[in-house]
């Protein structure tokens, strides 16, 4: 490639890259250029680059590729987990942002580390993580969150992220602001996991439900347990990414005010909402979905699951065209049946 300076020829820079097995989509599409970044020193030759199109990919499981990419996509590979500090009841683990999320879960709960297992099975990487603030089962990564690295595309610099800097909101961080979008490579993660005697959290009725039929008393339970509890409720209502691709949650929950919810509630009264403050509920976009009468609906080589709504999925498509399509369709009915607006909490790649 000409013009690119000479300490960039040590990276292998691929033209043309097949992205179907690095979407969980599954979706056919490729990349101008592709790189793996590996270490620090890789994000700063890349910055030294010509490329000025740069996009980060993490897990690939909440992107849909809408067609062929320009400029340079990245894939995070930093590797590593390092304990760099520790107290009698914590310790901080710093993790590097090409980390599986769900191998990191299972690593903290073998080392008997508190905090991540409500989180287990999530798909993706530990870089990831933070941008949309994962959650599940009444655990959001926030919790665990202790600071970041990245390095910042404008500024050329490696940053530090605190907590209160990265902004966390409901599926939201600093990083999902549009000016912001691909602004940052997330290096390194690190996170805030205690030691026993653990805080569990079973709030989320179907952990407690779980963990009955498996038998264990409420005075034994044990992070394992809850980890085990949370796999086995999302093994048996979302689909395996490996076998029928998706993205998971689709649609964010959407925030709507005390008042409409009460409206609603007249014309549907098995609406699903959880108040979120005086005046605020969200609402379970999975129920509105099902409402409408799309649940296990199958257009053409897409669908939307027949467990649980809020997921689509791909059946044997190639075309991230046509999950936008049904996205649409969705939020066109969802829109003139209950009067709400629903967000994609995944990210259209064009
Ligand atoms: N529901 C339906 N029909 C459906 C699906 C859901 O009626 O097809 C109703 C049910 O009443 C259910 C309620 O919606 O009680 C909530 O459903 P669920 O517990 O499955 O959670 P969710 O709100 O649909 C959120 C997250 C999931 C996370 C679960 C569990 C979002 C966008 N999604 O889903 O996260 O696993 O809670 O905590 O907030 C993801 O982000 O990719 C994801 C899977």
């Amino acid at each position: 490639m000409i013009g690119l300076p000479e300490n960039f020829l040590i990276m292998d820079i691929q033209t043309n890259y097949p992205l179907q097995s690095l979407n969980t989509f599954g979706m056919k599409a490729s990349a101008a250029a592709f790189a793996e970044i590996k270490n620090r020193e890789d994000v700063v030759t890349v910055y030294q680059s010509p490329f000025k199109k740069i996009r980060v990919l993490g897990g690939g499981s909440n992107i849909l590729l809408l067609n062929n990419l320009d400029g340079l996509v990245l894939l995070n590979r930093i590797k590593g987990r390092e304990i760099i500090e520790e107290s009698e009841q914590h310790v901080l683990v710093a993790i590097g942002g090409g980390e599986n999320w769900h191998e990191t879960v299972s690593w903290a709960v073998n080392q008997d580390f508190g905090g991540l297992e409500n989180l287990s099975l999530i798909p993706g990487t530990v870089g990831a993580a933070p941008i949309q603030n994962i959650g599940a089962y009444g655990v959001e990564l926030k919790d665990v969150f202790h600071s970041l690295e990245a390095f910042d595309f404008q500024s050329g610099q490696f940053q530090n992220f605190s907590d209160k800097d990265c902004a966390f909101g409901y599926r939201y961080s600093l990083f999902k602001e549009k000016k912001n979008a691909f602004r940052y490579f997330i290096t390194k993660v690190v996170l805030k996991l205690t030691k026993p005697p653990h805080t569990l959290n079973c709030s989320y009725g179907a952990i407690k439900a779980t963990l009955s039929e498996m038998g264990i008393s409420d005075s034994k339970i044990t992070i394992k347990d809850v980890g085990r509890a949370v796999e086995s409720i999302r093994r048996s209502k979302l689909p395996d990414p490996s076998l029928t691709p998706n993205a998971g949650s689709f649609f964010k929950n959407p925030l709507i005010s005390k008042d409409k919810f009460e409206q609603l509630k007249n014309s549907f009264p098995g609406i699903v909402g959880y108040p979120q403050s005086e005046t605020t509920v969200k609402i379970a976009a999975g129920w509105l979905i099902e409402a409408a009468g799309w649940k296990g609906k199958r257009i053409g080589h897409v669908g939307c699951h027949h467990q649980q709504a809020l997921v689509l999925v791909n059946y044997d498509g190639e075309e991230g065209r046509e999950i936008f399509d049904l996205a649409r369709a969705i939020q066109s009915d969802i829109h003139s049946l209950f009067g709400i607006k629903l967000e994609p909490e995944v990210n259209y790649w064009s």
